[in-house]
């Protein structure tokens, strides 16, 4: 399960208040949607918090939400451990404040452990971004001799991945209304299917949450092939 959390600065101007302010409705969502997660037999969960365009952005904005991530990861990982939850990130790490990426490792260790939901915040992330990156890797392998060209095959690429440990989304829902998929999982959604909901982020309860879900159970998924 994969979720573009979409909405958040509208549902925030609406209400004549600043963008920040929908970030902050919104990360409090995103604890009711992990909590609900095993409820629903969710195992893996990847959530979109920060693309590599998200930079555009005012410096406000930006800002806001990168002390908005380290308060969020400080204030919840006793919180995570105890729901036995594992926290991964994905994304390049090398352009964030040095003081978020520590607390993105430290929690990756703290909850290594956990099994019961597999969290994956997509932070600093862009589809394009995570093959290139792992293409400059299986390249150095290539030139260093350690991998013939001839063996590249998908699943080779999928080693490089940021995602390399996590299952292919089977669904990928995205709120607010917007039908785009903004560089997201772009390799790992081949086969995914798609759900966009017009509620905005920081209404998105867990009554939608399973609401959405089981529309999904109704899809006859074909992965290419016919059913007789
Ligand atoms: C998109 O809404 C949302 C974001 C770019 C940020 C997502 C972040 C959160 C939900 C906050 C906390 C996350 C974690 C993991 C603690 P938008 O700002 O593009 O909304 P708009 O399209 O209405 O302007």
């Amino acid at each position: 399960m994969a979720i573009i959390m979409d909405g958040n600065g509208r549902w925030a101007t609406s209400r004549g208040r600043p963008r920040l302010f929908g970030h902050q409705a919104g990360a409090r969502r995103v604890s009711d949607i992990v909590e609900t997660c095993p409820d629903l037999g969710i195992r893996y969960l990847t959530i979109f918090a920060f693309s590599t365009e998200n930079w555009k952005r005012t410096q406000t904005e930006v800002s806001g939400l990168m002390t908005l991530f380290r308060r969020y990861i400080t204030k919840e990982a006793q919180r995570l451990l105890q729901g036995g939850v594992r926290v991964r990130f994905i994304g390049d790490r090398e352009r964030l404040d040095p003081k978020l990426a520590r607390l993105m490792d430290e929690l990756e260790q703290l909850t290594a452990a956990n099994e019961a939901l597999h969290l994956t915040v997509a932070l600093n992330y862009g589809g394009r971004d995570e093959v290139t990156r792992a293409t400059r890797r299986l390249a150095a392998e290539v030139a260093a001799g350690r991998l013939a060209p001839e063996d590249v095959d998908a699943s080779t690429l999928a080693r490089f991945l940021d995602t390399c440990s996590l299952p292919d989304p089977d669904l990928v829902i995205r709120t607010s209304g917007e039908a785009r998929i903004s560089n997201f999982l772009l390799w790992q959604s081949a086969y995914a299917e798609y759900e966009f909901v017009d509620t905005l982020w920081p209404d998105f309860d867990p009554d939608c949450f399973r609401e959405v879900i089981g529309r999904y159970g109704n899809r006859d998924r074909r992965f290419g092939a016919v059913h007789g």
